[in-house]
């Protein structure tokens, strides 16, 4: 194959060895026929934005932005979309002549996740975020754009769970405390956008925040039930879902930002659980 030809893209992160952006991208674009390659790119920590103005030299097309860059990629861009200036994060940049685009399909990613793959009604619902930082942020638009009932984001350091919800206050009915103010309230749908998994915690959650129906959903995955996940388990919850569906999601967006092509992401998704189980099975 004349790789010189295909459109390019990657993603750029640190630590980006464990991605799997390329395979999402690579089974998307066999998918739709679209003739690109995707690649995974390691930025310097101090050295994001030479790495992006390399990859434009180069002749890239679109870079997706992960962890620690997304905010870094925002003051990078000369333009934003609405829902990336609502995260204050960029997680897809599209490149065009002197032009850096910055957009944010996390939230988005999230949303149809939960929407579409879980069936998860939003609307009129009530819902607990956990977390204050980035990821929370990310979310909070797309999530408010569904019109819960009620929209609390707990975290940790309270004030900043107060500052966020006030940030988004013209945007529906959202409230900030913090993990023990949330005693004697329960939540239809409680997403975990806390780090607290990466270091094997879970939130402090006071009794009963969970209902009988509730849906525990973790933005973080694994091998198998992330700590969060586990923790609600056995706190009796029946469903439970990790945020392998949102990356897969949040990808498809970034497809479609680039492409103008939505691919079909369940075939996407199921093979990828399917490394996750044979993973896990291994171990
Ligand atoms: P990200 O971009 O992934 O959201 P971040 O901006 O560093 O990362 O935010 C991390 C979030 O996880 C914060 O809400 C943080 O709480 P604080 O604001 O109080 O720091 C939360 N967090 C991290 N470790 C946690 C833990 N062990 N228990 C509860 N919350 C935790």
């Amino acid at each position: 194959m004349n790789t010189a030809a295909l459109a390019r893209y990657c993603v750029f992160g640190n630590p980006i060895g464990h991605s799997k952006s390329p395979a999402i991208h690579a089974r998307f674009a066999e998918q739709t026929g679209e003739a690109l390659i995707y690649e995974a790119r390691l930025a310097p920590l101090d050295g994001f934005a030479e790495s992006v103005g390399a990859f434009i030299a180069e002749g890239g097309l679109g870079a997706n932005v992960t962890v620690p860059f997304k905010e870094e990629a925002y003051r990078l861009c000369s333009e934003h979309s609405d829902r990336a200036r609502l995260a204050g994060a960029v997680n897809t940049l599209s490149f065009c002549g002197k032009v850096i685009r910055g957009d944010n399909t996390d939230g988005a990613g999230l949303v149809r996740d939960l929407t579409g793959n879980l069936n998860a009604s939003l609307n009129g619902r009530r819902i607990l975020l956990l977390g204050a930082g980035g990821a929370a942020r990310g979310a909070l638009g797309p999530l408010l754009e569904q019109r819960p009932e009620l929209l609390v984001i707990a975290n940790r350091t309270t004030e900043k769970a107060a500052a966020l919800a006030a940030q988004f206050s013209a945007h529906g009915p959202v409230r900030g405390c913090g993990f023990a103010d949330l005693a004697g309230n329960s939540f239809d749908i409680v997403i975990n956008a806390t780090a607290a998994s990466l270091s094997g915690e879970v939130p402090p959650l006071p009794a009963g925040i969970f209902a009988a129906d509730s849906l525990a959903y973790d933005m973080m995955y694994g091998k198998g039930d992330t700590p969060f996940m586990a923790s609600a388990r056995a706190q009796g919850v029946g469903k439970l879902a990790d945020g392998l569906g949102m990356l897969v999601e949040q990808a498809a967006e970034a497809f479609f930002v680039w492409r103008g092509i939505r691919p079909q992401t369940a075939p996407v998704l199921s093979e990828l659980r399917g490394e996750l189980r044979a993973a896990q099975q291994r171990t």
